[in-house]
């Protein structure tokens, strides 16, 4: 177990903690699952904690690149613009997000016309006013996507949507709407995605690649929920290797693209409780891809997505990493989430795993996307705490206390790590910690374009882009994360196109902001069991995927099972009735009698 006095000793100088049976150091992922952040976040602040130099360095870095960016004209994109307009925090905000989602569906020119028509000619206004629910099941969906927001929303401004959206469209004319409905689309569909295949992609990569940027090609497509799905995404990745193995770039200067999967596009049931499945099916899946992307030469990155799905992703990988037919490549690689309490055992335990092995593990650090699913799932499903933190600068903290370890002298050469930020700040804390260039920085196709232009020019690192591929059919969840990231108002892409927010405060280093509020986990987030306030307490559920929750459960039931058998019987006037028994047998498995 951690010894939580000083993680700082325990992460950052023991070059024997990777030798460490690897058993052990999984015992230490589990019991952070939701830790409370007022114990782990002061351990994190000492990791993250910058020496005055880098702190000075840092400042001008970040103030560098923040007066670059602000300076360049063509650094703003349509979706900066339309998200700080239109934030997810205003109502028209919302109310646009929900019709362009609606709109995506459709899946022609004329139709798609005629809903806008339909829903903006003030005639079939009235008229839809009875029939609205359609247009806001669509909303009520986004909302929950949306989680507390369009809850507050709904709330705060005490108006239905359906006499909001009438005032939107009395309040602007038809046209202009009509312009910003297809303004949006256009900008969805064309911001966040290189090409509709992986071959118009390589072609569009091809101007970035001469300017020396590398990709990372996503196939866009999660969540499969049939096998006739995970086979649609299987394909779309074993030709996504063929055909960027086949390209030869003409123009390219730096480093190799690779494909980034996602292991819920794979299996229809990707979740702890089906292990087996998982260690066996989805195993032989992945592994068929890897083989051919071992063959053809071709870098691969397992996206992180749900925490739920963490612990059984490690264990999924390391049977991968270990597999004959993949030890000694060193291209097979995975991401860590900052914002989940466990990212820093996380990490330890992978680079222990790369050291055992002999051969490095190339490792995207992200923040994490999922934060408001997170948030509401762990409410949903009645955990004691959340499994990420719930203070913005945390998760930057956090992010920059994991940062610290993978550019230490004793994970070098076991993990190649790879920073995935779109903020000024995060990369400059970077730079100023970094004794060598070991390493590399990633972004998000349409996304911090102009920072890392700069940054590029000023520090000369490698950049690699990563670059959803696909139709607008399977972008939806991508682009609501995409979204929920940009239109939040702490967000540093949006505070940074935000004129209006000063200099000084996107230079601040999260280690000050989080020391100098009141409380370190954030007051204004209730934890789980206290989210009806005074009305009720939450119902108590367990978290079964975690296994430091699941397993002291379970032994209490096995105990149980092992010493208990359950006689039933009629009881009439109080009296036992004599009948002819019969075992009762478990319905989940057979072998079991339980009575
Ligand atoms: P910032 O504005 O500095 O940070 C925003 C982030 O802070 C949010 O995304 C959230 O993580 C966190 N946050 C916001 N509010 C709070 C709060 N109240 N409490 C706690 N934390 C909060 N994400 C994945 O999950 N899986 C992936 O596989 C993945 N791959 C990526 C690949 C690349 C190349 C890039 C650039 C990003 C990837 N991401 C992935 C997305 C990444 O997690 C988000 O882009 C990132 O979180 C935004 O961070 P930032 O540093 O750019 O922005
Ligand atoms: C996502 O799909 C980029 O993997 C990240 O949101």
């Amino acid at each position: 177990m951690l010894n939580q006095k000083d993680i700082s000793a325990q992460y950052l100088s023991s070059h024997d903690r990777l030798t460490e049976p690897l058993d052990e150091l999984w015992q230490n992922i589990s019991p952070l699952y939701c830790i409370r952040e007022s114990i782990w976040l002061k351990q994190l602040l000492r990791l993250s904690q910058p020496t005055e130099v880098e702190a000075q360095q840092a400042i001008t870095l970040t103030t560098q690149f923040i007066e670059r960016v602000r300076a360049d004209k063509k650094a703003v994109h349509m979706i900066d613009a339309l998200l700080l307009e239109y934030s997810l925090d205003t109502r028209e905000g919302v109310l646009l997000m929900c019709l362009a989602e609606a709109l995506m569906r459709v899946p022609d020119k004329a139709t798609a016309d005629a809903l806008i028509r339909d829903k903006l000619s003030v005639a079939d206004w009235q008229s839809h006013l009875k029939s609205s629910d359609s247009l806001f099941v669509n909303a009520s969906t986004w909302g929950l996507m949306l989680t507390g927001k369009v809850i507050n929303y709904d709330q705060r401004e005490n108006t239905s949507p359906t006499k909001a959206l009438n005032s939107l469209v009395t309040k602007f004319s038809e046209p202009v709407i009509r312009q910003a409905m297809h303004q949006a689309m256009k900008i969805m569909g064309h911001q966040f995605v290189l090409g509709r295949d992986i071959n118009e992609a390589l072609k569009n990569a091809e101007t970035p690649r001469s300017q020396g940027f590398s990709y990372s090609f996503d196939m866009l497509g999660e969540a499969a929920l049939t096998s006739t799905d995970a086979q649609k995404y299987y394909d779309d990745y074993f030709n996504a290797i063929s055909e960027l193995a086949k390209f030869k770039s003409k123009k390219a200067t730096g480093p190799e693209p690779s494909i980034s999967i996602k292991l819920s596009a794979l299996h229809p049931r990707y979740e702890a409780a089906n292990e087996e499945r998982v260690l066996t099916e989805l195993f032989e899946t992945v592994l068929a891809l890897l083989q051919h992307a071992r063959e053809q030469n071709v870098a691969i990155t397992i996206d992180a997505e749900e925490a739920d799905r963490l612990e059984i992703s490690l264990k999924l990988f390391a049977k991968l990493y270990q597999d004959d037919s993949i030890k000694g490549w060193g291209k097979f690689g995975l991401v860590v989430q900052a914002y989940s309490k466990r990212a820093l055992p996380v990490i330890t335990w992978l680079a222990a795993l790369a050291k055992q092995q002999g051969n490095c593990i190339p490792m995207r650090l992200v923040k994490g996307a999922y934060w408001d699913t997170e948030l509401k799932l762990a409410q949903q499903h009645g955990h004691e705490d959340y499994p990420v933190y719930t203070r913005k600068e945390a998760t930057d903290v956090s992010y920059l206390a994991c940062a610290r370890l993978l550019l230490s002298d004793h994970i070098r050469g076991c993990i190649f790590p790879q920073f995935a930020s779109h903020n000024a700040q995060t990369i400059a804390a970077i730079a100023s910690m970094a004794s060598h260039q070991d390493f590399e920085f990633q972004r998000l196709h349409g996304m911090g374009d102009a920072l890392y232009h700069h940054a590029k020019n000023l520090l000369n690192y490698d950049v690699r882009i990563y670059a959803p591929v696909g139709s607008h059919k399977d972008l939806l969840p991508y682009l609501v994360r995409r979204l929920l990231e940009n239109g939040a108002n702490s967000s540093f892409v949006h505070r940074l196109v935000d004129a209006r927010c000063p200099v000084d405060e996107l230079t601040e280093h999260p280690v000050d902001t989080l020391r100098s509020r009141s409380s370190l986990p954030n007051p204004r987030i209730m934890s789980p069991p206290k989210i009806f306030g005074k009305q009720r307490k939450n119902s108590k559920g367990l978290a079964c995927d975690i296994e430091s929750e699941w397993l002291p459960f379970k032994q209490q039931v096995d105990c149980f099972l092992k010493d208990h058998v359950w006689h039933a019987h009629s009881i009439i006037g109080g009296a036992q009735q004599p009948g002819q028994s019969h075992p009762v047998i478990a319905p989940y498995d057979h072998k079991i009698t339980v009575g």
